[in-house]
């Protein structure tokens, strides 16, 4: 089977290194755009994700029998329709599809429609309608804090979790001021929960689903969770994440109806749904759907599957998921994303990265994907994005998976290189609810 990964980072190389030893059909391996890392053992097009008409010819000419999408951008673009109109075989969702992440209000009006629960919300196109809701205090007093969303795809910069009525309306101003597009010019207000988040993946052809294991990620840039947020600064997995009670009833409550309201209103979902939840005292609410795999949730993730990847994808594009099996290693895992001095506001390019060929060495149960890397002019390896390089380690317990990614990193340096030291500890700070 020839298969093409669609994406440039870190999560494309962990699919493609994932289709690469556990999948005995994937043949031929390619990805577009990729990056030098990605380019050192797969074949690369330099095409942009969002351009599904040059992405679909390219799959024509190189006769590509299965198509993954890792990113939103593309599946936002269409992706999957123009592959469908073509005929072409592809396992993602459809721009409609698409849309339980790419909008927020139609995620967030999707799960009233469907009985799904989620924090309160209410949604405004101007600030003057923010401050009405605000004033009535909906979300409560003066200084209570309420959660302000961009509508649209926004990179992680579409939340604010304002601390006071005055701060929720800086940030609806600023989001309506900066939202691109006439669905963005909309923003949600929603109740600020308290709890833990968890990320709940599965692999879904519409009907039948196969759930990933539980992962938890780091967004903060900074240790103990302050400082800017990030596309994701680590993950883990682990048997402690979700407790099989509370994932049972997650199925329940929101797995199950959220495909069920999906065929319901005519957009069947095939793909990888991500369910991002808040463990509340109450129950878990959905935070928010992504229609993709997470970066880096899909590497910590991926490294402990057992089953043929390209098998799974090609049921889920067939519509066949019930016939294959997808199994887990009843390991841990994490990974540690190494990023550039300055990310994310203004990540510093061009540093040269040493240790990166001796790192890439003997101990199997870690992995290092390249997120953001080039070579230079003489073949170094040379910083070319903010999120660089991400160690991915398994092991028995969550200590040892960690202890395998912090020995693979002090071998590996460059010039301003940052990560957290703090990856799989979760601290109060997140069961107070952050600001
Ligand atoms: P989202 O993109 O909607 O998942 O929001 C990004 C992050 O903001 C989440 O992962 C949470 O950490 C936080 N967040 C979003 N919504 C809420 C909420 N209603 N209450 C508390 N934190 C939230
Ligand atoms: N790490 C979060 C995401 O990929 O959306």
């Amino acid at each position: 089977m020839k298969i093409l990964v669609v994406g440039s980072g870190g999560r494309e190389h962990a699919i493609l290194r994932t289709l690469q030893k556990n999948s005995l059909s994937a043949a031929e391996l390619f990805c577009a755009p990729g990056n030098s890392g990605i380019a050192q053992s797969f074949s690369c097009a330099p095409i942009k994700v969002t351009d599904v008409s040059a992405l679909a010819d390219f799959a024509e000419e190189s006769k590509i029998d299965l198509t993954i999408v890792g990113g939103e951008a593309a599946l936002a673009a269409g992706i999957a329709n123009e592959f469908a109109a073509r005929r072409l075989l592809v396992a993602a969702p459809t721009r409609e599809a698409a849309r339980l992440e790419s909008s927020k209000i139609f995620a967030k009006d999707f799960m009233t429609r469907h009985h799904i629960p989620t924090a309160r919300y209410r949604t405004a196109n101007s600030v003057d309608e923010v401050r009405r809701i605000l004033e009535r205090g909906e979300f409560g007093s003066e200084d209570a804090p309420v959660v302000v969303k961009a509508d649209g795809l926004a990179a992680g910069k579409g939340v604010v979790l304002a601390r006071s009525r005055g701060e929720a309306m800086q940030a609806a101003a600023n989001l309506l001021k900066t939202s691109a597009g006439e669905e963005s010019k909309c923003v949600v207000l929603e109740e600020t929960l308290a709890g833990h988040e968890v990320s709940l993946l599965l692999f879904t052809d519409g009907r039948d689903y196969k759930l990933m294991p539980a992962a938890r990620d780091h967004k903060r840039i900074g240790e103990n969770d302050t400082g800017a947020n990030t596309g994701g600064m680590g993950a883990i997995t682990s048997a402690s994440v979700l407790d099989e009670k509370t994932k049972n009833r997650v199925v329940r409550e929101v797995v199950e109806p959220t495909l069920e309201g999906a065929r319901a209103e005519g957009f069947e979902f095939r793909g990888v749904l991500y369910v991002g939840l808040m463990l509340t005292t109450e129950g878990a609410r959905v935070l928010e759907y992504n229609v993709r795999f997470g970066d880096p949730e899909a590497q910590a993730i991926l490294i402990r599957l057992r089953s043929d990847l390209a098998e799974t994808f090609d049921a889920v594009a067939r519509g066949r998921l019930s016939s294959v099996s997808v199994e887990w290693s009843e390991e841990a895992s994490a990974c540690v994303v190494l990023a550039a001095r300055g990310y994310p506001e203004q990540p510093e390019m061009d540093a040269r990265i040493e240790g990166l060929e001796s790192a890439d060495s003997s101990d199997t149960n870690v992995e290092v994907f390249h997120a953001g890397t080039a070579r230079d002019g003489e073949g170094n390896w040379i910083v070319a994005g903010g999120r660089v390089l991400n160690v991915t380690g398994v092991g028995a317990t969550l200590d040892e998976a960690l202890r395998r990614c912090y020995r693979r990193i002090e071998g590996i340096n460059w010039e301003g290189m940052q990560y957290r030291r703090d990856i799989g500890s979760f601290g109060k700070s997140e069961l107070d609810g952050k600001s």
